[in-house]
């Protein structure tokens, strides 16, 4: 039996800890599990942030093992080598699929029954290996996937547009690296068609900005790990937000990375798309409007995914 209230996180680097002390703060669960293969690392994760207790919500915090995890309604994976500057997310796939084939083996051995959240980069990759090797049914394994850079299209839309960034609806789609795309044909800000409402605003609207937005988002994970070494709290919000949308069954629409079987014409592959996020996990992978050239680049993105699948060993 699933517990609702519980979760479980797997993996307690800046990400996995991040990601903890982002739920405490929400108090989306009742009890979380830290676990790590340093299971001193996953101790004093556990035992610093409890020490927020006091100052938010009555929640169990622990360091445990696989054992912990049979009941939890949702597992985040977060475990495996981050980017070091310069290298792309794909370059990470052989070293994190071999971790990620081990953790899933010991979430089948704990029999677990909840939903598979993965972050782990390359997270659509990834994601489809978790698929494949948990055999788990598809709604239950889905990827952060461009939730994340869909806040960071958001925010910067904001800071062009001087609008509060919740009003923008925009979506970043496709992969969560260098061949994702931005969803212009349908950005709108609180449903006013995005050249409108720059216009309203008295702001530029001519393709060359949006052009340089794209871009931006796209090498946002770039810029913040030559700077400083990694990204976490970006993520670390972005998959509270999949983890209360699943836990409150709220039926949100969110870009997160999931198996498509033939939405677009694709198929045997995971990659985002805007889904409906609930209780089951990926309720409806929504097949929207895309203009021709959209769903091209979407294509080309698939692609791209599709060769560093046939890559792994
Ligand atoms: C980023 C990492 C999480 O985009 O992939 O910040």
């Amino acid at each position: 039996m699933v517990n609702i209230q519980k979760t479980a996180i797997i993996g307690c680097g800046f990400v996995g800890s991040t990601i903890a002390y982002t739920l405490l703060q929400r108090g989306t669960f009742s009890e979380m599990v830290l676990i790590d293969a340093d299971t001193k690392k996953a101790e004093g994760e556990a035992m610093d942030i409890n020490h927020g207790l006091p100052f938010v919500h009555a929640m169990d915090i622990y360091a445990g093992d696989y054992d912990d995890i049979k009941d939890a309604a949702l597992v985040i994976i977060t475990a495996g080598a981050n980017q070091k500057p310069g290298e792309t997310r794909l370059d990470l796939v052989q070293k994190n699929t071999k971790i990620l084939r081990s953790i899933i083996h010991d979430i089948k051995a704990a029999k677990c029954e909840g939903i598979l959240l993965i972050v782990s980069n390359p997270v659509d990759i990834l994601t489809c290996v978790a698929l494949k090797e948990s055999g788990f049914p598809k709604e239950r394994v889905i990827g952060s996937g461009t939730v994340l850079d869909t806040a960071r299209l958001k925010y910067l839309l904001g800071e062009h547009l001087k609008v509060d960034s919740r009003s923008v609806h925009a979506f970043i789609i496709g992969e969560h690296g260098d061949s994702e795309l931005a969803v212009w044909s349908t950005a709108n800000i609180s449903g006013i068609d995005i050249g409108h409402f720059s216009e309203l605003r008295g702001s530029t609207s001519e393709e060359h900005v949006w052009e340089a937005i794209y871009q931006d988002v796209r090498d946002s994970a770039y810029e913040i790990i030559e700077r400083k070494g990694a990204t976490y709290y970006g993520i670390g919000i972005a998959v509270a937000r999949i983890a209360e949308c699943i836990i409150r069954d709220s039926h949100a629409v969110l870009p997160i990375s999931v198996f498509l079987s033939g939405q677009y014409g694709l198929q045997g592959l995971c990659l985002s798309i805007p889904t409906v996020v609930g209780q089951n996990g990926a309720e409806q992978v929504l097949e929207i409007e895309l203009d021709a050239k959209e769903r091209q680049k979407l294509i080309e993105s698939a692609e791209e995914i599709r060769k560093t699948l046939s890559q792994i060993v």
